[in-house]
């Protein structure tokens, strides 16, 4: 009895603390267990063994959407991707009492990612100054986040009839490139799928909330791919036009009216003042048109701009048609006109010659009729 006792109490004693630091490992114990690649090899998804697919739940976090060009229609934007899904490899609920691992950059190579593209974009990067912007935590029960902040130029397909008075719709497209939806199935997260700060547009503002939903995708044979789909729509300030093309272009049609109070008879004056106009009305449109790309529809600022011009030009041609009348009726009343001054006596009444330094050699003659 005495001796069953001891041993009891001795095998106590070498048990209790072997089993105490089984659940106390340190966090690099725990971190060295978990990545050690003879158990966990971060080239296969996390159930590939099994028949279900991982779920990857998404968050956008949008920084800044610094520009957001007509002419090669694409926006530039500063985001977080923030992803999370659960790897059941990496539960480590036993081992310790810590709830969650925050991972360094280096470490993150180690632990697979999904391989989430943006399908319209035209160039992107990850930060990485001063080492790459990205943030992995593992927590207890194998849930994994993951963010990376990333600068990218996406895609977006602008529809300019209404310009400069329009709104644009610039997505996102997420889509897995290697996984088909056997194993990989994007979601929107459910809290907050998309998040929109700071953003600081010249031109633009954000008309409503951040629109998002899923756009899964049938290639054929090579399967179906899961896809999210998120966008902002904005809407575009027009202070800008109306300061720098409105205004302008009824200021020139008011002047083009200028001409209706000059004397008929003034043909240099008012032929300089039409002209003029036009020709400024030609450049004003084609400055407005400069920074839009060559589509074939008619836009707003089109329809303007023509209108526009058909008024200072209708100016133009009003002269021209009150002249030809003018002088044809000057005609049948008999009145001398200046056209007719041949037929009118006159008598030179004095004359010099005036000699310009350019060489041109002037007649000055006054008539006295
Ligand atoms: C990984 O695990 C194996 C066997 O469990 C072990 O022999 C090896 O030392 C471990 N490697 C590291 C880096 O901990
Ligand atoms: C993923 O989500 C679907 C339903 O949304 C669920 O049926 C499936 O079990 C989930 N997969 C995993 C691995 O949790
Ligand atoms: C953790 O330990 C408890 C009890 O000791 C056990 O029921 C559970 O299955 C263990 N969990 C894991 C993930 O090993
Ligand atoms: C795992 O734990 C995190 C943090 O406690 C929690 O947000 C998440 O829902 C958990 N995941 C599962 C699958 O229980």
């Amino acid at each position: 009895m005495k001796w069953t006792l001891f041993i009891v109490v001795i095998l106590l004693v070498r048990i209790q603390p072997e089993v105490l630091a089984e659940q106390q490992l340190s966090r690099q114990d725990v971190l060295n267990h978990l990545l050690n690649t003879s158990r966990y090899d971060s080239s296969i998804a996390p159930n590939f063994e099994q028949d279900t697919a991982t779920n990857v739940t998404i968050q956008l976090f949008v920084r800044s959407i610094h520009s957001i060009r007509e002419i090669s229609m694409d926006f530039s934007v500063d985001i977080f991707l923030r992803q999370k899904w659960t790897d059941p490899r990496l539960v480590f609920i036993n081992m310790t009492d810590i709830t969650r691992l925050e991972l360094d950059q280096k470490l993150i190579d180690k632990v697979w990612v999904p391989d989430t593209i943006f399908t319209n974009e035209k160039e992107a990067a990850v930060h990485s100054i001063t080492v790459p912007n990205k943030l992995m935590h593992l927590y207890q029960n194998g849930t994994v986040f993951y963010s990376a902040r990333i600068g990218m130029t996406l895609s977006c397909h602008m529809e300019l009839q209404k310009y400069p008075l329009d709104s644009q719709f610039c997505p996102f497209y997420m889509e897995s490139y290697g996984y088909t939806t056997e194993n990989l199935i994007f979601h929107w997260d459910t809290t907050k799928a998309m998040e929109i700060t700071e953003v600081e547009l010249p031109q633009f503002f954000i008309e409503s909330d951040p629109y998002f939903d899923r756009c899964d995708k049938d290639y054929g044979e090579a399967g179906i791919f899961t896809c999210l789909e998120g966008g902002v729509l904005l809407r575009r300030n027009t202070g800008y036009y109306v300061i720098q093309v409105f205004v302008p272009s009824i200021l020139i049609v008011i002047l083009s009216w200028v001409s209706f109070w000059i004397d008929i008879d003034s043909t240099a004056a008012r032929i300089s003042l039409g002209v003029l106009t036009v020709l400024t009305m030609t450049t004003q449109s084609a400055g407005a048109r400069s920074q839009l790309p060559r589509v074939s529809y008619v836009k707003a600022i089109d329809v303007w701009m023509a209108t526009c011009l058909f008024f200072v030009f209708g100016a133009l041609i009003e002269f021209a048609y009150a002249n030809v009348t003018l002088r044809g009726k000057k005609k049948m009343n008999g009145a001398p006109t200046a056209v007719q001054g041949s037929s009118v006596s006159v008598s030179i009444v004095e004359y010099t010659i005036v000699e310009l330094p350019l060489k041109n050699i002037y007649t000055c003659v006054r008539l006295k009729s």
